[in-house]
């Protein structure tokens, strides 16, 4: 029922996350409160770069996609276990930078970057821009020709793999504003005339084909079709690119549907394909990046709320309201995620009734959940809303002027606040 190590019932029936009670959790730092455990999360972080020790020869680099759950802290532990960062704005590489990261391992995505992120990036020396489109490649090259700089790049293709249908065979996926289409010929294009600029030096390709995958098989054919995009600049314009980053995407258990594929299947099956065609095409093995998001911090966080009011409306359903929601939490609203929510005082209990987890926002559509199992509840209880590591504090945001919760890390059972929660002065802290 809980999908992660680190969560677990203890002797009164709490819920605790990394051995810490959520009960005491939620009495010491009030709800709502986002909790992620460090344990786990390091724990997800080092298996992606042993299977890709194991599978892969260590030839590759796993990326934090730090889109996923942005901070200084948790880019400290990205740092500490060896791991690069992908980052997606001025804001997201700023955190990174604060927090010690080292720019050489840093990959600046984007569709739009601003010439104010790009001159930002080349600054501070960052190891990889990942260019979207030929405007971009033009801007980049002109700025980094002032500096005097070479900058590696990597193109962002769309290989043309919709990895969220059932057969995930191309589908023809080039109405996505990311990247260079594959097979109209235009990352081609790309790849030529980044090879013709004065201050870029090209290094490799990117894809991401989605999210939420548990299929390895999209990954693997992106991965072919990329040997024969790197065969074919080979070939045609004589230059090897050395880099194959085959983004994020890796699916985890919001529920008990899910079934999520464990990473080192993942990478090896990924890492087998490359072998395997590298060897027959005689191409030489790309080092090879991967850019987990959700999965690293997700199964390690839940958010704590406490129930309000508990609305039956006969034979239509009961609403359990909640001091937090979309906020804190826009995935429902914005796309009818699904979540496990447990009642943390009584966790150890079945789930009984069928509810709808509502938030505290003026809007209809504040839900976290329709039609959820939960064990009994009354006003006062505290609800745990599982796998909420990723996507939720960094894609929080401020409607009603609801102060932001705290993120509260776990380290070996002892909490600590890695990011403080807002008052009240905050909300008003930039308005003249
Ligand atoms: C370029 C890129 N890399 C990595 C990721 C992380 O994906 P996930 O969180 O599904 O692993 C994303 C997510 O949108 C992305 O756009």
């Amino acid at each position: 029922m809980f999908f992660a190590d680190c969560l677990n019932v203890n002797d009164a029936g709490h819920l605790t996350i990394g051995g810490a009670d959520t009960l005491a959790l939620a009495e010491a730092f009030g709800t709502p409160v986002y909790v992620v455990d460090e344990t786990q999360v390091r724990k997800n972080m080092r298996a992606y770069k042993r299977a890709l020790d194991t599978y892969y020869g260590g030839h590759g680099l796993p990326l934090y996609a730090s889109k996923a759950f942005s901070c200084k802290e948790i880019c400290r532990i990205a740092s500490e276990e060896g791991l690069g960062l992908d980052v997606v704005s001025a804001g997201e590489l700023y955190t990174a930078l604060q927090a010690g990261f080292n720019p050489e391992k840093i990959y600046f995505h984007g569709n739009n970057k601003t010439l104010f992120e790009l001159e930002y990036a080349l600054r501070e020396r960052v190891g990889q821009v990942v260019v979207d489109n030929i405007t971009e490649l033009e801007t980049l090259d002109a700025l980094a020709a002032k500096t005097g700089q070479k900058q590696k790049i990597l193109l962002r293709i769309k290989p043309g793999i919709d990895a969220h249908t059932h057969d995930f065979i191309r589908t023809g996926q080039i109405d996505s504003k990311f990247g260079f289409a594959l097979e109209t010929g235009e990352a081609f294009a790309a790849a030529r005339r980044a090879a013709q600029t004065q201050s870029l030096e090209l290094v490799g390709v990117h894809c991401h084909i989605g999210s939420q995958i548990f299929e390895t098989e999209p990954f693997a054919l992106a991965a072919a079709l990329f040997l024969d995009f790197l065969e074919e600049v080979q070939k045609q314009l004589g230059l090897v690119l050395p880099q194959m980053n085959l983004g994020g995407g890796i699916g985890i258990h919001y529920d008990e549907d899910d079934d999520a594929l464990p990473y080192a299947a993942h990478c090896k099956a990924i890492a087998e394909v490359i072998d395997t065609q590298c060897a027959q095409r005689g191409l030489p093995r790309p080092f090879l990046l991967l850019e987990p998001g959700r999965s690293i911090p997700g199964p390690a966080g839940i958010t704590l709320y406490t129930v309000g009011a508990v609305k039956e409306i006969p034979h239509v359903r009961t609403y359990v309201t909640v001091d937090g929601g979309m906020g804190d939490n826009p995935r429902y609203i914005l796309y009818g995620a699904k979540y496990t929510i447990l009642c943390a005082n009584r966790a150890g209990d079945a789930r009984t009734q069928t509810v709808t987890v509502a938030g505290r926002y003026c809007e209809s559509g504040d839900l976290i959940q329709e039609f959820t199992k939960l064990q009994p509840v009354a006003p006062g209880d505290v609800l745990a809303v599982l796998a909420t590591g990723a996507y939720n504090y960094s894609m929080g945001m401020r409607y009603n002027r609801v102060p932001a919760p705290p993120v509260v890390m776990i380290t070996d059972g002892k909490p600590r606040v890695i990011i403080k929660g807002e008052t009240l002065e905050d909300v008003a802290r930039l308005d003249v």
